[in-house]
């Protein structure tokens, strides 16, 4: 499909009005004045790269996926990894809970820290009804109070942590539980006599966490032999870090990319995906592959996803709010499954090349193009210059020019032949 039938397939296939459609048209769509709003000492607007991920189907629903990135491949692999999923009924995901840890920091503690505990418990009705004197969109429900002792090098001694667990329901939270913690950190203080330092969320969101599984067939995948490849390098993954993280780091090729298109906070989501993946003290492999019963693959991920269709910049970024409407997505909760889907996708195409042939040949007939520009070929002579070295296997920009070169060449003695 070329941009208009791209677009006019989007505008069927999903909610998007006319007007969605010529933002996505405009290159200029979000404004100098957008970004001067969103941040400070704004200077311009920085453009990705934006584009579907087809065959996706999560809990038997049909997605497409808006991804932004400016990687090659990454699209067309999760378009590939999504579709050897529906081939046998596509993704299961499930994220039962929505709950975010804002953390208060009490330290000079003139009591000892069992009576503040006691002290800060006795009160908990009151704290939680400040806490959520606030927010609407977000509920305080509960807390826990861990006694912790300082192990950098300065020794600062014990601190006690007030740590509220907030149900963010369909936003990803963050301003609402920044502000309750401040809110209630002075009842604390004047309960404890203590001071309170930190007031903040944690990102480490162990109560936000996505499980999402699939079977990819092995006849989809190249036979029994490429099973078994991808559970060596599932063997790696697990027990190396070295791989580990250029395992994981595949997998957040996806989930940032269509979490970036909805507006999410990527940075985030990638902070507790990595801590997560060391959850048991090393870092491991964010996948579990295995063989099902009749040798197909079986994959799954879990992790945690803090994400939001409500408030951040989901609202307020023209692009994103498009990028949630093609997503048609009606929670935060589903959301946060289809971007595991995403990225259980986007691992399995990544380890199924590897495994066979490599990744560098379908990376470069993509990346090709790019260096084709570099190279210095504008407008068809992109796409001559990049088929061409594709063919011959040899994509560098010493081959571009010369190819390019030769173009000219041709060119001159096609004029000579013409005028003689
Ligand atoms: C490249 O951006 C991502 C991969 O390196 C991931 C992996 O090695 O699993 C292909």
């Amino acid at each position: 499909m070329d941009l208009d039938q791209r677009l006019d397939y989007l505008k069927k296939a999903t909610k998007l009005s006319k007007h969605d459609i010529n933002i996505l048209r405009d290159p200029a769509s979000f404004s100098f004045l957008n970004a001067d709003r969103m941040i400070e000492n704004a200077i311009g607007v920085y453009s990705l790269p934006l584009g579907i991920a087809t065959n996706f189907v999560v809990n038997s629903k049909c997605y497409l996926v808006p991804m932004a990135t400016e990687e090659p491949s990454v699209i067309a692999a999760a378009s590939k990894g999504a579709k050897v999923a529906k081939n046998s009924g596509g993704f299961s995901a499930e994220c039962p809970k929505s709950l975010m840890i804002g953390q208060v920091q009490l330290v000079s503690l003139p009591i000892s820290p069992i009576t503040a505990r006691l002290r800060i418990e006795a009160n908990k009705k009151e704290i939680l009804r400040i806490a959520n004197s606030k927010s609407r969109s977000v509920v305080a429900k509960s807390f826990r109070v861990r006694e912790l002792v300082d192990k950098s090098q300065n020794k600062m001694g014990k601190m006690l942590i007030i740590e509220l667990l907030v149900d963010t329901k369909d936003a990803m939270g963050a301003n609402s539980i920044n502000s309750m913690c401040e809110t209630v950190s002075s009842k604390i203080e004047r309960l404890t006599g203590g001071k309170a330092v930190l007031r903040i969320l944690s990102n480490y969101a162990t109560s936000r966490l996505v499980k999402c599984r699939a079977i990819f067939s092995k006849d989809d995948i190249g036979g029994k032999d490429i099973v078994e490849n991808i559970l060596y390098a599932y063997s790696l993954a697990y027990t190396d870090v070295y791989r580990a993280v250029t395992h994981n780091k595949g997998i957040m090729n996806g989930i940032d990319a269509a979490a970036l298109a909805a507006g999410q906070d990527i940075r985030a989501i990638e902070a507790a995906a990595h801590a997560y993946a060391a959850k048991d003290g090393t870092y491991r492999s964010l996948t579990k592959w295995y063989k099902s019963g009749n040798g197909d693959l079986a994959g799954e991920l879990e992790l945690p996803i803090a994400v939001g269709i409500v408030g951040g910049a989901a609202s307020v970024h023209p692009i994103s709010k498009i990028g949630l409407k093609i997503l048609g997505v009606k929670s935060a909760k589903e959301l946060s499954m289809v971007l595991s889907a995403v990225g259980l996708a986007q691992n399995l195409a990544a380890l199924r090349a590897l495994a066979s042939e490599g990744i560098q040949r379908g990376h470069m007939r993509l990346h090709a193009k790019n260096i084709a520009y570099t190279a210095g070929c504008r407008g068809n002579q992109i796409d001559l210059v990049a088929k061409k070295m594709s063919e011959e296997n040899s994509v560098s920009v010493t081959r571009a020019r010369e190819i390019l070169s030769s173009l000219g060449a041709k060119r001159m003695d096609a004029r000579h032949n013409n005028s003689s």
